[in-house]
This record gives C-alpha cells, sequence and structure tokens, in this order.
C-alpha cells in the first residue's frame, strides 16, 4: 500500500558487484580466504554453489566466509550450467580456472535483461593471453595448455567485468600485462586490494591504465567488503520519492560523491556520519519539504553518475517540478521500466537520440537511451511485474510512493541484490503484505 513516508534505519553490507569477484578470487589462493561483510543475497548463494561444485570448501557464518581452494578440480558443464542459472559470473572464473585447471567452461550467460550483455571483450582479452575459445552447443570451453602470458591490452570501454577478467586472469600469468582504458569503479579499486593482499602485484596509473606483473603463487586473503553504495543510494531515492527519513548503516561517502552531488541538487538532504565518534558509519537521507528539482542526468562509467543509480533516481525525478532529462550511456536498453511507471501516472518520454550531454556509443544506432521526465506526477498503484534487478527496486519504490495498492510479481529478482529487503521495509514502516 502505498503513500506512507519511509522513515527509520536499514543496514547495508557488502557490495553485490564486489562480494562474487572476492569469492571467485579466493580461487587463485593457494591457501583458505576469508572475505568479511558478505551480505545474504541470492548472486551469493549461487556463487558459493558454483565454488562447491569445483571442490572449493565454503563455509558462512553470518556475514563470514571461509573458502578452502585446496581440492579445486574439475566440474561437469551441465552442473555448471544449471547451477549458475542466470549468473555472469561463471565468465569471471576462467582466468582463475586456467591457472589452477588449465581450461575452464562458461555457459551461456544470463544476467538482468537490460541490453545485450556480450562478452567479447571478454574472450579477446583472454586470446591475447594465450587462451583457446572453443564454442560448443552447451557453452564455451577455454584453454591454455602453455599457460596465459601477460600482454598489453587495450578495452574499447572501461567494462568492469572485462576489467576484473584481465585483473584474475594476468595476476598468475607469465610477465607483465599493461591494461588501458580500464574501469575504476570502487568495487575494481576493492578487488584490487583483495588481490593485493594475496601477494599480486598491480599499479594503478593516473588515465585508466593498469599494470600488472605475474607472480608465482598468490595467498588467500583477509577482506572486509566495501560496503554496497548502489544499495544505499536506492534507499535514498526511497527517501525521497515517499518524502521520507531513511538512515543508511553502513553507507560511505566517498564511493557515493557522486551521487551525494545529484541528491542535494535534486533538493534531497543527506548527513554523512563517518564514524568517528566511534558510532558506525552511516548516512542520513531525507526529504527536507517542499518542491524537488527537476535535472539533467548521464550516466557514466566511474566516477561518473553509475549507471546503477539511474533506475530509482528517475522515480524520485517523477516527483520533481518541472522537465528532468536522464541520458544512460552505459547499456543501450535500461529505460525499458518506465513504461510501468507511465501505467503508474508518471509522464516519461524516451527518445533514440543522445539527450541532455556529449554523444555516446548509441547516438546513431537506434537505441530508446535518453528520456525526459515530466513532474511531479500523481502515481497510482498498479500490477507490476519486475524485469530486473534495479527496475524492480524501482517498481517497489514507485509502489510505496503512489496512492493505493500496488501488485509486484517476481521479487526474487530483487532478491539477487538486495538483502533482506521485505524486513527492511517493515523496519522503514512500509505497509505491505507478501502473498
Ligand atoms: C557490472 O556489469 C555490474 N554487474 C553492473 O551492475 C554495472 O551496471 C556495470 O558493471 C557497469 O558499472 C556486476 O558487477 C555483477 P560492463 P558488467 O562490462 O561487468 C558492454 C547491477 O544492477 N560490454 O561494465 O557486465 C556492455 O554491454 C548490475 O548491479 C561489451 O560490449 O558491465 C555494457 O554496454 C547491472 N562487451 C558496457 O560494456 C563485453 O565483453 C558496460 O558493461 C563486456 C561489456
Amino acid at each position: 500500500m502505498g503513500g506512507t513516508p519511509l522513515s527509520g534505519e536499514v543496514t547495508v553490507r557488502g557490495a553485490k558487484n564486489l562480494v562474487p569477484k572476492a569469492m571467485v578470487a579466493a580461487l587463485l589462493g593457494s591457501t583458505p580466504s576469508t572475505l568479511r561483510n558478505v551480505p545474504d543475497v541470492v548472486d551469493v548463494d549461487i556463487v558459493s554453489g558454483l565454488l562447491k561444485l569445483h571442490g572449493v570448501t565454503v563455509e558462512r557464518t553470518d556475514g563470514k566466509l571461509v573458502m578452502d581452494p585446496g581440492a579445486v578440480d574439475h566440474a561437469e558443464p551441465t552442473a555448471i550450467n544449471v547451477h549458475a542459472g542466470s549468473s555472469r559470473i561463471p565468465i569471471l572464473m576462467c582466468g582463475p580456472l586456467i591457472h589452477r585447471l588449465g581450461s575452464a567452461f562458461i555457459p551461456d550467460l544470463g544476467g538482468c535483461k537490460i541490453g545485450d550483455r556480450p562478452i567479447d571483450f571478454h574472450l579477446d582479452a583472454l586470446r591475447q593471453m594465450g587462451a583457446k575459445v572453443r564454442k560448443e552447443t552447451d557453452g564455451l570451453y577455454i584453454d591454455a595448455p602453455g599457460g596465459l602470458r601477460g600482454t598489453k591490452i587495450e578495452l574499447s570501454f572501461p567494462s568492469v567485468g572485462a576489467t576484473e577478467q584481465v585483473l584474475m586472469s594476468a595476476v598468475l600469468a607469465e610477465g607483465t600485462t599493461e591494461l588501458r582504458n580500464a574501469a575504476v569503479e570502487p568495487e575494481i579499486i576493492d578487488l584490487i586490494c583483495i588481490l593485493q593482499k594475496m601477494g599480486a602485484q598491480i599499479t594503478v596509473h593516473s588515465n585508466r591504465v593498469v599494470r600488472i606483473e605475474g607472480v608465482d603463487s598468490l595467498t588467500g586473503f583477509d577482506h572486509r567488503a566495501l560496503t554496497d553504495r548502489l544499495e544505499a543510494a536506492s534507499w535514498a531515492c526511497a527517501a525521497l520519492a515517499t518524502k521520507g527519513d531513511i538512515t543508511v548503516i553502513g553507507a560511505e561517502q566517498e564511493p557515493m560523491m557522486t551521487f551525494l552531488n545529484t541528491y542535494r541538487k535534486v533538493g534531497g538532504r543527506f548527513d554523512v556520519n563517518d564514524g568517528g565518534d566511534g558510532s558506525a558509519k552511516s548516512i542520513r537521507f531525507w526529504h527536507p519539504g517542499g518542491p524537488l528539482n527537476a535535472i539533467a542526468i548521464e550516466t557514466d562509467v566511474a566516477p561518473g553518475f553509475q549507471t546503477d543509480w539511474q533506475q530509482p533516481m528517475v522515480v524520485a525525478l517523477t516527483q520533481a517540478e518541472g522537465l528532468s532529462i536522464v541520458h544512460e550511456t552505459v547499456y543501450e536498453n535500461r529505460l525499458g521500466f518506465t513504461e510501468a511507471l507511465n501505467q503508474m501516472g508518471a509522464r516519461i518520454q524516451v527518445y533514440r537520440e543522445c539527450l541532455g550531454g556529449s554523444t555516446c556509443r548509441f547516438g546513431q544506432r537506434n537505441f530508446q537511451h535518453s528520456a525526459v521526465i515530466s513532474g511531479p506526477a500523481h502515481l497510482r498503484g498498479a500490477e507490476l511485474v519486475i524485469p530486473d534487478l534495479r527496475g524492480g527496486f524501482s517498481y517497489l519504490i514507485a509502489a510505496l510512493a503512489a496512492e493505493g495498492e500496488s501488485t509486484l510479481h517476481g521479487l526474487e529478482l530483487i532478491y539477487r541484490g538486495y538483502e533482506n529487503f521485505l524486513d527492511k521495509l517493515t523496519a522503514l514502516n512500509a505497509k505491505y503484505d507478501e502473498l
């Protein structure tokens, strides 16, 4: 039931876009690894299962994983296929498995339907490092009989996944790898910290150049995953959309800096507690009352406005006075969720043109990747089918901001990246029934 301001406290733990990669990095270690601040989300379950399929023991107590890769072995492709489901993580297991076993298998990948989600950058990088890729009906078989060799790789786009692919393939490769046009998201830097703890030699230069000197072996790691800045921002947008007041325990200012600037421009208020007084770090987000400001947003790779912040922010912008513009430059098809918002009474028009900023890769290619949002719009409850992880959370926010009752189908997509979100909604006085 919508119309009730969300107010109270929620705790956000480790980043959904770092923790699964850290788990894969454990395969590279010759001794066990410990990962802390681990959220209870489906993506962690999936990767735990994939590691166990490959002979890794995984012990899980609340918030902590201990992974022992002492007996890493091949797994049946069918079992990987079944277990990976829609997860894209198997592509990142290539480098570590090739180093341990000489080969790897990747099933046809899933993941959120927000664009084509190709893996050409990944396969090109592996081939340049000496791997051979064979396409079969059930997926890709990759092997490197002579091992992987360091080389110069330049990405045509600063892809997060491809950067992770190169990092986890180069750390044990023969010789040095120079990666140009690398992604530098906070989750990437956290993964580099993990690899450094394991004994890797990685230098991050300015201008997106990363150099990795291959070493002979790596130990396990003990690491506290950085907090999920994407979940924190989602709750911040919920506070704006419902005229509420939400304190996110665990949120940190630095990785959210660009989001905080935009939040303030829209008219949201925030207060950072950096834990200096010994209390837990947190950021309080609230709607100060009065109108919200329409703004122009262009998503970008780090340190720009993260594409995963876009969908929750669009819901908040339906409540802003005037015309807001969103130009999505990272994914070609990440505005489809706005159709359902229009059925609820929002007034959002999507365009093929690059609106509100520079031209991007999608400009002349028939992708509806810009939106104009006219507000404030009175949202009414509706029946909604969740399309993807962030779109799903955005529907949740819209339903809580709308007048009357909404029904959401496909909540399991939200469980992939938002830990215990129904308990958190209860803690924030949301009115809902789980059917
Ligand atoms: C990661 O996806 C995140 N997912 C995404 O978060 C995030 O939006 C994205 O990085 C960008 O920050 C995880 O970390 C699990 P990319 P990833 O490779 O690595 C194109 C969420 O909601 N591309 O940086 O798959 C691609 O199509 C999710 O938490 C190629 O063309 O993203 C896209 O247009 C959604 N070829 C662009 O690059 C490739 O081989 C960025 O993709 C790889 C990518």
